[in-house]
């Protein structure tokens, strides 16, 4: 759908804490923001949703056309998404359904909102259903409330470790279930299956995204406050290439989920784990002193100097 025709949608739903009148009226609504695959740039999506057993769903229905919607393909290419519902905004994996497991959750979605029969029965390709997890730290029960820039990195830090535990389980159980299928019964999916790949994807791109933004900001900054840590940044700018060139490995494998051989993808992971742990267990050591002597979030500027700076 064109952006100028979701527009003013969005803008309703956002000035009326996700509510919206006309043909969406009364309609469980939420706002999808992706990132495109091929322009890497933002897309908003209104999309209905529905709730069932603790899922979150949506379906790539584009109304029965022939095609996908352009929100679904960037979904796979960037599994990393953000969701709006109500006035609440968080960050979520998206992770498509497959098999007996998609047509079951599609019938769940079609008794609490029929519309999506129709929309099936128009089109020959197969609606994809999608759960968003909600993978945002504040979703974690027990998280500690963060008072300083230590906190901050060690909240981003033990997000990575327990997703990377989690896509080891994941995988564990994965190529189990694919050794022991025989038959009858639904094969399990073949390579590394959709939700492993969207969990593991996720992680690549949240390890990314923080030691960019480390390399880029953080380190600068202490390099010049801190000089006499120059020596224990050199050492994790240097391990931030080494766990790079692991991830790009992983990230290759994953663009071929059909034929990714377990052995492979599993090795990759051991060395992804085995170097991720050293790294962030060495920066903490290093940095966390420093980092706790800085306040976050930042405070916002005293009034006073906002006055004086416009008087
Ligand atoms: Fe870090
Ligand atoms: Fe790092």
């Amino acid at each position: 759908m064109p952006a100028t025709f979701n527009q003013p949608i969005i803008e309703e739903f956002r000035a009326n804490g996700g509510k919206v009148g006309g043909p969406f009226e009364g309609g469980d609504l939420l706002l999808l923001t992706t990132t495109g695959a091929r322009t890497g740039e933002e897309h908003t999506a209104p999309l209905g949703y529905v709730r069932e057993g603790g899922l979150l769903l949506v379906v790539g229905s584009a109304a029965g056309a022939p095609r996908h919607p352009a929100w679904y393909h960037n979904l796979l290419a960037h599994p990393t998404v953000r969701v709006e519902i109500g006035a609440e905004t968080f960050e979520a994996i998206a992770v498509p359904a497959e098999g007996a497991r998609r047509d079951r959750l599609f019938e769940q979605v079609v008794r609490a909102a029929p519309g999506y029969a129709d929309y099936q029965a128009r089109t020959t390709r197969t609606l994809p259903v999608v759960a968003l997890e909600r993978s945002d730290p504040e979703s974690e029960k027990g998280a500690r409330e963060v008072a300083d820039l230590a906190g901050k990195l060690v909240e981003v830090h033990t997000w990575l470790r327990s997703q990377l535990r989690h896509v080891r389980v994941e995988a564990d159980a994965h190529f189990a279930e694919r050794a022991a299928y025989q038959s009858p019964g639904e094969p399990p999916s073949p390579g590394l299956g959709l939700q492993l790949r969207q969990h593991c994807l996720a992680f690549c791109e949240t390890l990314e995204f923080h030691h960019t933004s480390e390399d880029a900001h953080l380190f600068p900054a202490l390099a010049s406050y801190h000089p006499h840590l120059a020596g224990a940044l050199d050492r994790i700018r240097e391990e931030h290439v080494t766990i790079a060139r692991v991830q790009a490995g992983l990230v290759a494998l994953l663009a071929d989920i059909g034929t990714a051989e377990p052995g492979r993808f599993l090795t990759e992971l051991d060395r992804m784990s085995e170097e991720l742990r050293a790294h962030l267990d060495y920066e903490e050591e290093s940095l966390l002193p420093v980092l706790a002597e800085i306040p976050w979030p930042p405070a916002p500027p005293a009034p006073d100097a906002a006055e004086s700076a416009t008087a």
